[in-house]
């Protein structure tokens, strides 16, 4: 899909890779709708972008509330005429101590909002872009959601969730012009992983050794991929690998064949 004239809403988008893919898809011309729980941080996002002559206006939505979610989406509808591309991103870490020491309501938040939030914000896309001919989302995954996180398990569990639910979805391309793909980058750097890192995550020393010999990801190369991601009309169902120090590259399709692929 092309970027230019159309309508981008990004969740989680006043910090981090929310922040550089809402600044980057209004580089290429999209109006963007900046959503986010943490309302300074969202505006900020908006006023860096109209900085740089771009178009965005903030939403404050938790996108673990329903009614935030469809909140969100009409502002969309009524602010700039319709919604194009959603980038469901928003998402956190267990906060320590982490599973299995993590009372269930703490760990409980990390489901609600990496995955709930994602499939609430997918549902609530999809029905606002099927009115319209169609869309593209991305979620933002997680590398831990293709291989593991021993550090906090929940939010693996949220990530791989997140890369299945999003392959289910891709016989929407056909049915409904929707292309629904995700992002699953390694480490990034970000202010997730900077509080990460000051709650002890490095204690587990594979993720200790990733954070001494390679380099971090920056944002704007998950924002690369989310473009890229957006722009090939051929993907659905997708996963883009993000690792530290290497190039991106699509997950290899499952050695079974499926419908819809
Ligand atoms: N930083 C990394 O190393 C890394 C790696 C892989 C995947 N990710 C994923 O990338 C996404 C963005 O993370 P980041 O590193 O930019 O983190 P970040 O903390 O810098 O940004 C996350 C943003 O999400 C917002 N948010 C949190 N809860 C919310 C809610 N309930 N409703 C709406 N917004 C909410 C926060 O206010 C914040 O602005 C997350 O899904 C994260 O899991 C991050």
């Amino acid at each position: 899909m092309e970027i230019q004239g159309k309508v981008a809403l990004v969740t989680g988008a006043g910090s981090g890779i929310g922040r550089a893919t809402a600044l980057r898809l209004a580089r290429e011309g999209a109006s963007v709708v900046v959503a986010d729980i943490d309302e300074a941080g969202g505006r900020e996002t908006m006023r860096e972008i109209e900085k740089a002559g771009g178009r965005a206006a903030f939403v404050r939505a938790d996108v673990t509330e329903e009614k935030d979610v469809q909140a969100m989406i009409a502002f969309a509808q009524e602010t700039f005429g319709g919604l194009d591309i959603l980038h469901n991103n928003a998402g956190i870490l267990t906060d320590q101590p982490r599973f299995p020491d993590a009372e269930p309501e703490r760990w409980s938040r990390v489901l609600e909002i990496n995955l709930r939030g994602v499939i609430l914000g997918t549902q609530y896309g999809i029905q606002s872009m099927r009115q319209h001919g169609g869309g593209v989302i991305v979620q933002t995954a997680s590398l831990a959601g293709i291989i593991g996180f021993a550090t906090d398990p929940v939010y693996a569990a949220t990530k791989g969730g997140v890369v299945l639910f999003t392959a289910s979805l891709a016989p929407l391309k056909d049915a409904a012009n929707i292309r629904v793909n995700c992002v699953c980058p390694g480490i990034v750097d970000t202010p997730m992983l900077h509080r990460g890192q000051e709650a002890g995550l490095e204690e587990e020393p594979r993720l200790a050794a990733m954070l001494r010999d390679l380099p971090l990801i920056p944002p704007e190369e998950v924002a690369d991929a989310v473009v890229e991601l957006i722009r090939d009309d051929s993907l659905a169902g997708r996963a883009m690998l993000i690792p530290n120090g290497l190039p991106r590259s699509l997950a290899p399709q499952p050695p079974v064949p499926l419908p819809g692929r």
